[in-house]
């Protein structure tokens, strides 16, 4: 491992916005993360996935009455989002180093009101680990509110037409959903939906410097 990639390990130990938690281990703040962690009762946000915590963070900046929790497997990633979320002092952005795999592990029955994926892996060849797949979208219901939405946001044809195919297939509610988010909606988008959906991620940027439209779609599973 890399001696950058080590100092960002050590340095988010000592984060306060960053937890670290392993699924053999209970987790106390599982069904008290308002009350315990970010002192409030305001709703909660995750960004799954969140590498560099782009999402967490422009709409921490957007609604200072939402508390937002980044997911991400690579601390060296989540170091970034965190450190700005210090600088800045943002008490309700936070980060939890974990596999989303093991949600519900973190997240109590109807504790979570929203739900942002940011430019998901596609895994080509594995289905299942797709984060909109039956396996993950069960996961989900067991920790989102009634109504609670989910936002994917891709460069991916794939996932975003797998993720088409299982909203239909199982009937959930498609509340939105366009291959060209920048192209088709960006006409009809008041002021605020705009500066939402201008937040860029690092793999935004990436993909479209390569010429992808960007696709997004929201929906409710329960
Ligand atoms: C393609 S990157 C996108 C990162 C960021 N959202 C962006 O748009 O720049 C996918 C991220 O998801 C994380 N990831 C993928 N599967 C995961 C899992 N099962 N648990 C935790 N993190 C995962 C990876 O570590 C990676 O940072």
């Amino acid at each position: 491992m890399g001696k950058d990639k080590l100092r960002r390990f050590a340095a988010i130990k000592s984060f306060e916005n960053v937890i670290e938690a392993k699924p053999e281990v209970d987790f106390s703040l599982k069904g008290s993360w308002r009350k315990n962690f970010f002192k409030n009762n305001n709703p909660i946000v995750l960004e799954l996935g969140c590498g560099k915590g782009e999402y967490s963070l422009g709409l921490g900046k957007h609604y200072p009455n939402n508390n937002f929790i980044g997911l991400d497997l690579k601390g060296n990633r989540i170091y970034i989002g965190a450190k700005e979320a210090l600088a800045l002092n943002m008490k309700n952005v936070a980060f939890l180093r974990t596999r989303i795999d093991f949600i519900t592990d973190y997240f109590a029955e109807n504790e979570v009101d929203e739900i942002w994926l940011t430019f998901s892996d596609p895994q080509r060849k594995k289905p299942k680990k797709r984060l909109t797949s039956p396996l993950f979208i069960e996961r989900y219901k067991q920790i989102l509110k009634p109504g609670g939405l989910i936002h994917l946001k891709t460069d991916s044809e794939l996932l975003f037409e797998f993720t088409l195919d299982e909203i239909e297939k199982n009937k959930y509610t498609c509340l939105e959903n366009t291959w060209d988010l920048y192209g088709e909606l960006s006409a009809k988008m008041d002021e605020e939906t705009k500066a939402i959906f201008h937040i860029k991620t690092h793999y935004e940027k990436l993909f479209t410097a390569k010429g992808f439209t960007i696709k997004y779609c929201k929906f409710q599973i329960n």
